[in-house]
């Protein structure tokens, strides 16, 4: 099993909860869907064979995938489907504002996950328009869990999805989202359709603590 990250320290874990507090202060919205796309990119990099300290990487990845946002005014981030295109290049900034500040606190290997979660394999993702194979599969990962946890999710102009309709919804997309004649991909979704990931139920812990404690035996 190939291993991506080896390395984690006391004072990256404690900086991620310090800094996920300031995403739950900031959006409950955003902190919550977070915490699904940590859930659901754990559930696939278990599921894909990844190792211990991989899917543990991943986990924390969704957790802080979208953490630039803190730094974007309320009034952008909070007016949900009808954005300005300034206000969406604003927006779109979110990746590599993330990317840096876990970068500098927590550790550099989150950083290309959160930094191309906006990218499409057809090049007309953002920040940089990667395609394909220029893609890491870190962020691919990611990229799927995020689109699934957003479906999901009760919106201002629609009702959150089931599972299976969540899934019907990103396979009928897969050549935009994501590299359709990828079997990972394929078996992601395939994964999370057969699990019917019931990440939304009361289940789920929303205390900071609790989300970081399955990583404390990484210290
Ligand atoms: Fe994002
Ligand atoms: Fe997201």
């Amino acid at each position: 099993m190939k291993c991506l990250w080896k390395q984690h320290c006391a004072g990256c874990i404690s900086n991620a909860g310090v800094i996920l507090s300031m995403l739950k202060e900031k959006s409950y919205g955003v902190f919550g869907h977070s915490v699904a796309t940590g859930i659901i990119a754990r559930e696939i990099a278990v599921d894909i064979g990844l190792c211990d300290d991989d899917v543990n990487m991943l986990y924390l990845s969704g957790l802080l995938h979208d953490i630039g946002k803190i730094f974007i005014e309320d009034s952008i981030l909070l007016s949900g489907e009808n954005l300005t295109p300034k206000q969406f290049n604003i927006i779109k900034q979110h990746p590599e504002r993330g990317a840096r500040i876990v970068e500098k606190f927590i550790s550099g290997k989150l950083a290309l996950p959160i930094l191309y979660h906006h990218e499409l394999p057809n090049g007309k993702g953002y920040p940089y328009g990667l395609r394909n194979d220029e893609i890491p599969l870190s962020a691919k990962i990611i990229s799927i869990a995020d689109k699934f946890s957003a479906l999901t999710m009760e919106r201002p102009y629609r009702s959150a999805l089931v599972t299976d309709t969540a899934v019907l919804v990103l396979d009928n997309h897969i050549e935009t989202f994501f590299d359709g004649k990828s079997q990972f991909v394929r078996n992601s979704l395939k994964s999370l359709n057969i699990r019917d990931v019931h990440i939304f139920s009361a289940q789920i812990s929303y205390d900071i603590d609790s989300l970081l404690s399955s990583l404390k035996y990484c210290l």
